[in-house]
């Protein structure tokens, strides 16, 4: 951080997946998300020129906007807090752009960090969510907010667009392996293609659409009752909607199937589609051969337990 004062405040925040219900999510339906252990770091110190620095950029604040989409989206974050003086550091601990909630999990760290700054420098204590979401549209246009929420609750979550997450409190542990199936697609350009598919077949899209959030709903209860087994069918039921949606890849359903011939109760892309990562339910004695299933294809695999 070049031209920085004062002491540095670190935050981190989690990556996560949904479980169910991506992309009916953007039009109204519930989602299930998970957060996840990994996600992103932030530093920050407060500076006279805001700067951002992401992995290998940097990204100055002067005077001419920095059309760069971090750039527009660090200055929208900070409009949203109130400030303006911030120089920032920040790395990611998952990919980016492959249904994780990078970019979100970017988002709420820096929030976190720019507001500590701000309690402990004038007492002010701005909220993350509305920011993190500032940042967040900037990447993705059009964005839900169940990555936001996912990365500043944790946990496992039930998010419907405009209300307050929920947290939910599955009755028995669930037990997620995760795979990088192959690169992602931009979630902007993912979203405006079912939007575009949805201008042009606007019932059999919104079918498909108000479906997925039928098992949103089946699965929030299954979740409560420990019904692992069903859970698992109703997120390979999703994934077939998301096949019919056209969001999936031939790589993506041919990850879902190992993981399925390996033993999982249920697998499916998660996050946007288009590439990126599936994610599996198994039962606690199929993990080992769910991941041996994902590994020994070279793919590379995340675990979570989620209680
Ligand atoms: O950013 P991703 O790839 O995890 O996708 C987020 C989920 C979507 O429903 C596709 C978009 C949204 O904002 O809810």
């Amino acid at each position: 951080m070049g031209n920085t004062l004062g002491p540095s405040v670190s935050a981190s925040a989690g990556g996560k997946v949904i479980l169910l219900g991506e992309h009916a999510v953007v039009y109204g339906s519930g989602a299930i998300a998970v957060g996840l252990d990994q996600g992103a770091h932030a530093e920050v110190r407060e500076t006279p020129v805001a700067e951002l620095v992401l992995g290998e950029r940097r990204y100055v604040l002067g005077p001419e906007p920095d059309p760069a989409p971090a750039a527009r989206a660090f200055a929208a974050l900070l409009e949203s807090l109130g400030t303006v003086g911030i120089a920032a550091e920040a790395r990611l601990e998952i990919p980016a752009g492959a249904g994780l909630g990078a970019s979100a999990a970017l988002g709420v760290a820096l929030a976190r960090a720019v507001r500590e700054l701000l309690r402990r420098s004038t007492g002010r204590v701005p909220a993350i969510a509305p920011a993190a979401l500032a940042w967040e549209n900037v990447f993705h246009g059009n964005a839900s907010g169940v990555d936001t929420a996912a990365a500043e609750y944790g946990g496992c979550l039930a998010f419907r667009r405009g209300t307050e997450p929920r947290a939910l409190h599955p009755g028995r542990p669930l037990e997620l392996v995760v795979a990088l199936v192959e690169p992602g697609a931009s979630t902007r350009h993912m979203v405006e293609g079912v939007a575009a598919r949805r201008a042009a077949e606007r019932a059999g899209i919104d079918s498909l659409l108000d479906s997925i959030g039928a098992l949103v709903e089946r699965a929030g209860a299954c979740i409560a009752l420990g019904d692992n087994a069903q859970l698992g069918q109703l997120m390979s039921e999703n994934h077939e909607r998301l096949v019919a949606l056209g969001v999936s890849t031939p790589r993506l359903d041919q990850a879902c199937r190992w993981a399925l011939e390996a033993g999982a109760l249920g697998a499916k892309l998660t996050g946007a589609g288009g590439g990126g990562c599936a994610v599996a339910l198994v039962e606690a004695d199929r993990r080992a051969a769910v991941l041996e299933a994902w590994t020994g294809r070279a793919l590379r695999c995340w675990e979570k337990r989620s209680e």
